[in-house]
């Protein structure tokens, strides 16, 4: 009965009378009532004004493979999604199912993550039903060095994706986080199995901000989510759709070289520490530079107090901002 009031409330544009819904399904006001209830207690917000009825505003966004398909027009990323309301991590996820044959370009998308992985052995916070977690399981072409640069071009593709939305000045802060308003709102890992120089699979896991309303702690002044810049709910869905299309096209582009070349424009545009001073920290030392821009490798060109540029390579080192995390 529930599904039946919410198909009818979904063609509705205006107010429909719970008297006319009572006929219309053949159950009592009380019915009716009810299970307008239940549909708010799952998500969706459904007005309802005296002498009026109910209008439905809006449904909860249920992600899943119907719905992300919907926003898709790649060949090969996210056209298979595997889904889990709750798993410890979709990198880990994706990493077991290369153990089996595998289509490139597969996306293990969770709801909620009880381990999520950061870099630097750090944890990612994935509470249920208001963010995305998810992991592309790749076979990328390329040379076995090249591979770290994929979290560059992942950065660029989340970046792009969001910044579709009204509002949101999504730059990339070097190597691959994603901020807005110099917070982050993004964050991308990679992982990846080899054998000598042979690559047997790579995995880019992308953790986007989307729905969460405040951070605790220290993340106070470090991470922001759509909805903190925006103030406005958005579509998971949608979103995993929209990154799925720029990922695609760029790791195309991409796969041909092995490097940034074709990408560096696009990169360089929404590189937050471009011409801002920076300082970059490496295991016995720490530096202050002038950041420049990305180079066809991967790595970060810097300018040294004397005039003399030098690239920096990610992994090496960390940057951050001389007032802060940009
Ligand atoms: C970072 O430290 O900036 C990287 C964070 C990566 C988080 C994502 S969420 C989806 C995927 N699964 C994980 O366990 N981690 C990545």
């Amino acid at each position: 009965m529930k599904k039946r009031i919410l198909e009818i409330l979904k063609t509705q544009n205006e107010y429909i009378s719970g008297q006319r819904l009572c006929e219309e399904l053949g159950i009592s006001r009380t019915a009716v009532w009810k299970n307008i209830n239940s549909l708010k207690k799952e998500g969706y917000v459904i007005d309802s004004v005296n002498n009026k009825g109910y209008k439905l505003l809006m449904s909860p966004d249920h992600v899943s493979e119907e719905e992300i398909e919907k926003y898709l027009k790649t060949t090969c990323f996210g056209r298979k999604v595997v889904y889990f309301d709750e798993t410890d991590s979709t990198n880990t996820r994706a990493k077991e199912a290369a153990a089996d044959d595998y289509i490139h370009g597969s996306l293990y998308v969770a709801d909620a993550q009880t381990a999520g992985k950061g870099r630097r052995g750090h944890s990612w916070g994935s509470d249920k039903g208001i963010n995305i977690y998810m992991s592309y399981l790749l076979k990328p072409d390329i040379e076995i060095g090249c591979v770290s640069r994929l979290t560059l071009v992942a950065a660029l593709a989340v970046a792009k994706a969001l910044r579709e939305i009204d509002g949101l000045d999504a730059q990339i802060k070097w190597p691959n986080d994603v901020v807005v308003n110099g917070k982050k709102i993004c964050g991308i890992l990679t992982e990846m199995s080899s054998e000598g120089t042979d690559i047997n699979y790579v995995v880019t896991g992308i953790g986007v901000n989307v729905n969460i309303r405040d951070f605790s702690g220290e993340l106070q002044d470090k991470a922001t989510s759509i909805w903190i810049e925006t103030g406005m709910e958005h579509d998971r869905s949608m979103i995993i759709g929209s990154i799925a299309n720029y990922f695609e096209c760029y790791y195309e582009q991409f796969e041909k070289t092995g490097n940034m070349e074709a990408l560096l424009d696009e990169y360089n545009a929404l590189l937050v520490n471009r011409d801002k001073r920076v300082i970059v920290v490496s295991k016995d030392r720490t530096e202050e530079y002038t950041a420049i821009a990305l180079d066809k490798d991967g790595g970060l060109i810097v300018r040294d107090d004397a005039g003399e540029t030098h690239s920096i390579i990610s992994g090496e080192v960390s940057v951050r901002g001389i007032y802060g995390y940009v």
